[in-house]
């Protein structure tokens, strides 16, 4: 016996072909590509389902006013933009879709990494205005240079992967991995006390938790090498926002590519003075946004949702009810 779901609201402009799967398997759908906070609450009541992506915020008040609501699908990676504790409380399930989008995350720190070293994005941006600037912006090689990944999942590992075709000596931390599967792929198994000093480039891919929260702060950027280079496009939250633009100004740290913010979009003082540093890259979290990684999310929590609805639909296993985050 599966859930009985007669109506799905899916928002945060998840892929069409979510919607596909599910009509075409007889669960009514709705899609509201954008809805205010606002909109949630008023709509949210008509729905036994909520698809989202990481711009709605599923807080308790969207649980309450999800009087039907028995499933919450986010169609990403990361659940922290929803409160997973007061949905479990209600009894409605949360799932995710954790590796529909890892490579397009991984190819996309692989390339800010890339442009972090080289400048790409201001040279660009001053040739189009007119200026042939090529001594302002020599860069460094990545070759040689070590590369700390925090959180060898999905996305950590295939980073690893990539920039040690690059000659990058690759170290990494993850609790849930061995020495020896590191090994499987080029990194050495380290304890962040060690990764701090010897780290050139960090790249964070762990989740948010109360545990990694701040991971990056004032007393970690002083155990730093001095002009570490950061890198995320795992979630805002991770980075004390204060601190790291303390340590930009100071010279701690020579550069951060960010895809991520602690709000989205930033509106804080502080993020925005980071995002119009010199020595910051800023992308509006598109660690996932490729064409690809949107067919495939769309498609795995589409899928997942069906077998919650008529179990065995599709071969894929049925989805983890109110999926525990490693913690
Ligand atoms: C994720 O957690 O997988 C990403 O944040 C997905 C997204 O961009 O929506």
């Amino acid at each position: 016996m599966g859930l009985d779901i007669k109506s799905v609201l899916i928002v945060d402009g998840v892929g069409q072909n979510c919607a596909k799967i599910l009509t075409s398997h007889g669960i009514p759908n709705v899609t509201k590509a954008k809805i205010t906070s606002d909109e949630l609450l008023k709509e949210i009541g008509n729905h036994d389902g909520l698809v989202v992506r990481s711009a709605s915020q599923v807080t308790k008040e969207v649980l309450n006013a999800g009087t039907k609501l028995k499933l919450v699908a986010r169609a990403g990676a990361g659940v922290d933009n929803i409160d997973v504790a007061a949905a479990g409380k209600k009894g409605i399930a949360v799932i995710n879709a954790p590796g529909a989008n890892a490579l397009s995350a991984s190819e996309f720190t692989c390339g800010l990494m890339l442009a972090l070293a080289r400048h790409i994005a201001p040279a660009a941006t001053d040739f189009k205005n007119g200026q042939w600037m090529r001594a302002k912006y020599t860069g460094t090689e990545l070759h040689g240079k070590t590369l700390g990944v925090i959180g060898l999942g999905r996305v950590g590992r295939q980073v690893a992967t990539r920039m040690n075709a690059f000659g990058m000596m690759v170290i990494g931390v993850d609790p849930f991995l061995s020495a020896a599967q590191c090994e499987e792929f080029n990194t050495t198994k380290v304890q962040l006390d060690e990764l701090w000093p010897i780290a050139d480039y960090i790249t964070l891919h762990t989740p948010l938790v109360e545990k990694t929260k701040n991971l990056i702060n004032a007393e970690v950027l002083r155990k730093c090498k001095k002009g570490v280079k950061i890198i995320n496009v795992g979630r805002g939250g991770l980075i004390n926002e204060q601190d790291l633009l303390d340590g930009l100004n100071s010279g701690l740290v020579s550069g951060a590519a960010l895809d991520v913010f602690e709000r989205e979009p930033p509106i804080d003082p502080v993020t925005l003075l980071i995002v119009q540093h010199s020595a910051v890259l800023c992308t509006p979290h598109l660690g996932a946004s490729t064409e690809e990684a949107q067919i495939r999310v769309g498609e795995e929590i589409a899928e997942q949702i069906v077998n919650l609805v008529k179990p065995g639909t599709f071969a894929t296993p049925i989805a983890e009810i109110t999926r525990i985050l490693r913690k």
